[in-house]
């Protein structure tokens, strides 16, 4: 499998049999990195994470990745560039290619990761966008290997926000993967349509399956994975609370709905989650609308079904493997 010199925009751009290769290329990095084995092969090369929003995971797992690899990082965030303000996205890319071998990419739209790639001349890699957030998407399918030991055939339940970039990202790669795909949600919620035909002309070739439905019951019987998101996502304006609480709170992954899936079922949230009062908008919410618990119970978060800090730790294997392959 030879991925050198390929962008990772988005999980459509990529086979089943590619996906595969970078999750068991993951696999071995973090195999190495645990036995100590050096893996520096990228030695003396240089990459650049440009973030237009704010991040913990993802920039930790590409600056800890890039360092494990051997290479140099420089980092620009949202206020420290001339991206967008007096620099446009291609003269930016033209430059950055010039000096960089590789760049990372969070912010908006789709559009402007694409168009860095374009004009790059480098691997670019989607940090995560309004539409897209694709290196989370090898963490949570190695997450899921790790517990369940397969992928292909398994019920995979997104509940919440689906019409976003979790909710989409998600439904490409359970498509791609042979998966059993549900979004459980009110259906103002659902995927774009024109994706989500996308992913069942994809289905039809892997033997996966995409369902859309607003009734719990149906969603979640003999789940094998329970997955939630933030129900507003970064970007969004903090108004939209209202409606979001009140159109997704029928869609919280609390004990009822853990119970109602399979017994041996495990819960992911890409994180950060709202499961407490202790964090700032957390508790402003819960100051305005007078709820303690968002998209999931702190009981389910804290549950041993929860898999979500075994998640986090593989966006820095993953990250690494997508790096590696296209660099390498
Ligand atoms: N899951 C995720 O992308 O987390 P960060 O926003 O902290 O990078
Ligand atoms: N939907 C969330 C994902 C965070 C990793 C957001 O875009 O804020």
């Amino acid at each position: 499998m030879n991925l050198k010199g390929r962008n990772f925009l988005k999980l459509l751009d990529y086979t089943p049999e590619e996906i595969t290769y970078l999750i068991d290329l993951a696999e071995d990095l973090k195999n190495k990195k645990k036995q100590g084995i050096s893996h520096d092969s990228l030695k003396g090369k240089n990459i650049v994470l440009i973030f237009e929003k704010t991040s913990t995971r993802t920039r930790c797992s590409f600056e800890v990745a890039a360092h494990d690899l051997g290479m140099h990082v420089t980092y620009l965030d949202p206020s420290a560039s001339q991206i967008g303000k007096k620099e446009s996205i291609a003269d930016t890319a033209r430059v950055l290619g010039r000096m960089f071998d590789g760049i990372e990419y969070r912010g908006y739209g789709q559009e402007i990761v694409e168009e860095l790639a374009q004009c790059a001349g480098i691997p670019v890699w989607n940090g995560l966008t309004n539409e897209f957030h694709p290196t989370q998407m090898l963490a949570d399918m190695l997450t899921i290997r790790e517990h369940k030991g397969r992928l292909a055939g398994l019920k995979f339940v997104y509940m919440g926000d689906a019409r976003y970039n979790m909710g989409n990202s998600l439904m490409v790669t359970c498509a791609k993967l042979g998966m059993r795909f549900v979004a459980c949600t009110s259906p103002k919620y659902f995927p774009d349509e024109k994706l989500v035909d996308e992913c069942r002309t994809i289905a039809a070739q892997t033997g996966a399956s995409i369902l859309l439905t607003e009734d719990v019951e149906t969603a979640v019987k003999d789940a094998d994975v329970i997955y939630t998101d933030v129900w507003v996502s970064m970007g969004e304006p903090g108004e939209i609370w209202e409606e979001r609480l009140r159109d997704l709170m029928p869609y919280q992954v609390n004990e009822s709905v853990m119970t109602r899936a399979r017994e041996d079922a495990i819960f992911m949230h890409c994180l950060p989650a709202f499961h407490d009062l202790k964090t700032g908008i957390g508790r402003s919410v819960y100051e305005k609308f007078g709820y303690k618990e968002l998209e999931v119970t702190d009981k389910v978060f804290e549950s041993a079904q929860s898999v979500v800090f075994d998640e986090a730790e593989n966006r820095m294997h993953t990250i690494k493997a997508v790096m590696l392959a296209t660099l390498g």
